[in-house]
Parts: C-alpha cells; sequence; structure tokens
C-alpha cells in the first residue's frame, strides 16, 4: 500500500473579510431559506418514505424546523439488518484499497463541495458557532476518514512473528461475524462519523441509529459516503425511536457490537440487555462505548494563572460545556484563589452569547436539556454550601439559551462536584494549599465514578511528576499545563475508562482491532 501521508486537517479561521467567511454566510443563508429538509432511513443506499412526525429544531429558534424526519419501523430494521448481512458478502472481501478509497474521496468531497453545507448543518443543528463547527464536522471527520485507512494497515500488516522451516503462518484480519450496531451522540457530528467508520474500514458492515438532535448532518455525511462510492447496504442509517431500534437489533442472533457514545445510564442498560442473553448470540458481542465524564482541572499553587484560567473557560464553556470532555469541576489553591476567582469571572462574563457565529456561547441543544440544566443550577445556586460566582440565568423565549454558570461550593463531595450536567456549568473548590498530595488526589479519584478526561496545571515539575502518577485511573485523557477539552484524532486519541467508558480511544489503533476477529492459518509445505 501506499496511503496518502497523514496530515490533519488544518483548522479554518472564517476571519473578517475571508473569502471562506463569505461561503460560510452564503451556505447559512440558502440553508435557512430552504429548511426544513425531509430526512427518511436510507437503507440499502435508498431513502425509504415514512411519515415525517419527527423534528430536528434549530436550538437558535425553537420555532424553526432544520428537518421534518421519519422513524424507521421495527419492520424496517428488520430490512436493514438482512441488507446489511447481504452486502457485507461483498464488503467484507473488498481490499482495504478500495475501502480506503471510498474514505478519501469521501474527505475530498467535505473539503470541496460540501465543507459549507456541512458546517451549515452543524451550526444550525446542533447549536455550534464557527470554530466549534469547523473543528467538529469539517476537520475532526476528514481526520478520521484518512487516518483509519493507514491505522488499518497496520493492523493488517500485524503478522505472527515466527515461521518455522516448512511452515508459513499467518492471521488473518476478519471484520466480526454479524454487524455492528452504532448509537450516536448530537454533540459530534465527528463522534458519529467515528462509530461508523471505524468498524467500516476493516470490512464490518453498520446498523446506525443517529442522535434526534442531530439528524441532518448524519443524514448529510451518510449521503457523503454514498457518493463517495460506498456500496448500497453497508451503512443503513436508521433514525428512530431509540428503545424501539434497539429492541427490533437485539432481536438479531447475528448482533456482533454495540459501538456506543452517549450516557453512561443508557449504555449500562444496553449492556445489561445484551449481556442477559448471552447464549442467544452468535458469538459474544463487543460492546466499546464512550460514556459520561465528571472533568476536572487540578491547579497547583505553581500554575500560571492566567493560562489556568484561560483553559478552564475555554475547556468549561465551549460548546456551552456539551462536550463528553468539557471541564465541569476545578480544584484551587488557597493561596490563587482570590485572584483566580476574580479572572475566572471576568473572562466568563466576557463571553459573548447568541446567534451569530463568531457568538462564543450558543444554546444549548434542546428543550430537555434545557430544562434539566436550568433545574439543577436552581438548585446549585440556592444550596447552603454553595455560592454563585458568575450567570445562573436561563433565557428559552427564543432558543435554549444559558449563561455560562459558576458555583463555588465549601463541600468537595457534594452533587454539583460529582454529578456530570453536561451543560454550561462549572463547580469550584478552594483548597489548602498543604492538601495538595495524597489527600486532594484521594478526593479527585473517589468523589465520582467517572474517568473520562482532567489536567493538572503546575509549573513545579515534582508536582506534574505526583499528580500525573496518582491520577493515573482519574482519566482516559490526562492533560498537562493544557484544558481538558480538544482530543485531535492522531495526537491525543480519545477516551476514558470506569463510568466514562471502555477506553477504546476514537481515532485509534487499539479502537480498530475491537472490530475484527482474526483467524490464524498454518501452512505446511
Ligand atoms: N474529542 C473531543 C474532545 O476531546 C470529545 O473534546
Amino acid at each position: 500500500f501506499n496511503l496518502p501521508a497523514l496530515v490533519n486537517e488544518p483548522f479554518i479561521s472564517y476571519g473578517p473579510k475571508s473569502a471562506e467567511r463569505e461561503h460560510l454566510v452564503q451556505a447559512l443563508a440558502e440553508m435557512k431559506e430552504q429548511m426544513p429538509f425531509e430526512v427518511h432511513p436510507n437503507v440499502n443506499g435508498q431513502d425509504v418514505a415514512g411519515t415525517l412526525d419527527q423534528s430536528q429544531q434549530t436550538p437558535f429558534n425553537h420555532s424553526k424546523m432544520l428537518a421534518k424526519y421519519s422513524h424507521a419501523s421495527p419492520e424496517l430494521v428488520r430490512q436493514a439488518i438482512d441488507g446489511a448481512l447481504n452486502a457485507k458478502k461483498q464488503w467484507s472481501r473488498t481490499s482495504l484499497h478500495d475501502r480506503a478509497a471510498i474514505f478519501h474521496r469521501a474527505a475530498a468531497l467535505i473539503r470541496g463541495p460540501y465543507r459549507y453545507r456541512m458546517m451549515a448543518a452543524t451550526i444550525i443543528g446542533q447549536g455550534k458557532n464557527a470554530y466549534q463547527a469547523d473543528i467538529d464536522c469539517t476537520a475532526e471527520s476528514i481526520d478520521f476518514l484518512t487516518i483509519f485507512p493507514t491505522l488499518a494497515e497496520g493492523l493488517y500488516k500485524n503478522q505472527p512473528p515466527f515461521n518455522a522451516p516448512g511452515v508459513w503462518n499467518r492471521s488473518e484480519i476478519r471484520p466480526l461475524d454479524g454487524f455492528v450496531y452504532a448509537i450516536a451522540p448530537f454533540n459530534f457530528t465527528a463522534l458519529a462519523v467515528n462509530l461508523v467508520l471505524a468498524p467500516l474500514i476493516v470490512g464490518n458492515v453498520v446498523v446506525w441509529k443517529p442522535s434526534p438532535g442531530a439528524v441532518y448532518s448524519s443524514w448529510l455525511f451518510n449521503h457523503i459516503m454514498i457518493e463517495a462510492g460506498l456500496p448500497a447496504g453497508v451503512v443503513q442509517f436508521l433514525p428512530g425511536d431509540a428503545k424501539e431500534v434497539t429492541a427490533e437489533v437485539l432481536k438479531s442472533p447475528d448482533f456482533s457490537s454495540l459501538h456506543f457514545t452517549g450516557s453512561t445510564a443508557v449504555f449500562r442498560s444496553l449492556s445489561s440487555a445484551i449481556y442477559s442473553k448471552m447464549e442467544f448470540w452468535k458469538s459474544y458481542p463487543r460492546l466499546v462505548g464512550e460514556t459520561g465524564g465528571k472533568n476536572f482541572h487540578l491547579i497547583h499553587p505553581s500554575a500560571d494563572l492566567k493560562n489556568a484560567v484561560l483553559k478552564s473557560v475555554r475547556a468549561a464553556f465551549e460548546y456551552q460545556g456539551q462536550k463528553c470532555s468539557a471541564l465541569s469541576r476545578i480544584y484551587i489553591p488557597a493561596s490563587l484563589a482570590d485572584d483566580f476567582k476574580r479572572l475566572l469571572v471576568k473572562e466568563t462574563e466576557a463571553l459573548t452569547m447568541g446567534e451569530r457565529f463568531t457568538d462564543f456561547i450558543g444554546p444549548v441543544i434542546s428543550r430537555t436539556a434545557f430544562d434539566r440544566i436550568a433545574n439543577y443550577i436552581q438548585e446549585a445556586k440556592y444550596a447552603p454550601e454553595t455560592s454563585l460566582l458568575a450567570g445562573g440565568t436561563v433565557d428559552d423565549s427564543t432558543g435554549y439559551y444559558i449563561r455560562p454558570t459558576i458555583i463555588e461550593t465549601s463541600d468537595p463531595r457534594s452533587r454539583f462536584m460529582t454529578e456530570e450536567v453536561f451543560g454550561p456549568f462549572l463547580c469550584l473548590y478552594v483548597y489548602q494549599d498543604n492538601d495538595f498530595g495524597e489527600k486532594l488526589f484521594n478526593l479527585i479519584d473517589t468523589s465520582t465514578q467517572y474517568a473520562l478526561s482532567g489536567a493538572v496545571f503546575a509549573k513545579d515539575r515534582q508536582a506534574i511528576i505526583e499528580a500525573t502518577d496518582q491520577l493515573r485511573f482519574s482519566a482516559g485523557n490526562f492533560y498537562i499545563n493544557d484544558q481538558c477539552t480538544g482530543a485531535m484524532p492522531g495526537h491525543q486519541p480519545f477516551g476514558g475508562s470506569r463510568a466514562s467508558g471502555t477506553n477504546d480511544k476514537a481515532g485509534s489503533a487499539g479502537l480498530l482491532s475491537r472490530f475484527v476477529s482474526s483467524r490464524t492459518i498454518k501452512e505446511g509445505f
């Protein structure tokens, strides 16, 4: 093989007067003019018309619909599974070269004719600003498309190291013996892309349930794959009622893997349902999940205060705190507390909020999310052990807006320091400087069940060494003097352990290996 060299897709600035900005403005205007789009399940390469009784609103304005869509019926899910298994006969024998060509062609389509439509779909549909949309639906999605073929190549090259004289041993890297079921979240178009592409590149077929909050960008991505040459039936796109689609999928003994990004509770309940009937499956299903988080920044007294504050603001409030990696608890030493809080509040209050694609803060995804986060903030504001430092106000008159909120607590084990909120909510705790060490590490490590992302900010090398060592299992992605969000494919493979997931990192070779089943072949001469 000679796959194209790996280079991360560069970010685009969309700066004032740039041609890119003009294209984006035009794409947004066109999309607003044309919406609502009609989205249907896509099975065996065809959109299958159904009743358009579902809608994807734009979070910026709940009276406007980006898409009307129909749910896949149980009957259609059954047809999709049959179609996928049929398509697999050919796809599993297609060479990596040919699969890679489709991936690279899709990357070229996003870079070219679809860039601005993908951007507009992600901005309008998922409530992102231009920067957040760019790093997601173009840069990261293209990165997955280009990195996976190269990682797969490494997997195929991985052969048994020994051959006795007159013997040739080899490993045949096969896809799983069935189909993969992918359940995607709303918050990253690229995460849906990762969920579908990882099994696909190693020859699997995928039954994909997109998120209701990202139906249109997901549909668009599916169409880009089809235009790039993906054979019919290899990916079956099934928007639908989660319980109904899942119930149908789990009736098939050919279900061979769940590839999931979403909440801990849902992954646990699906895992239990799957484990409860192990004798039913043709093979032991592979469960691959990225789930919740309560991600932390630990500030040491030696930290560069400005860097720690600016990175904390970004980590907590970019995309309204709706990244799985978002910062939501922060530990500050008493010696820095006054200056830290002052700058943190100043920077947070300066964040612009609104509908312009240059605004830092946009709306949260849906009515359900808005109500949940608003209630949470209300409780946090009036809890006896807390005080409100910033934000605390909400406004759903047009879109689902929540001001970035910072709460200080005197109880480091309170629910505000331990439960996932998935919104623009940061809880802060001031510790005594000389508690930095085992006592504090133990608190950080044991106060939540999650272990997704975390960071330490310090100039003192010994502090960095201790924190890195003692917080070994507290985060699957650990950052030193950098924010706990923004993992780049190929640079920082992303994923957590404990209640945060199975630790199969997005965009990694390890992830691909979960979707293969190898056959060892020995030939004597
Ligand atoms: N990859 C995303 C991040 O690290 C989830 O922020």
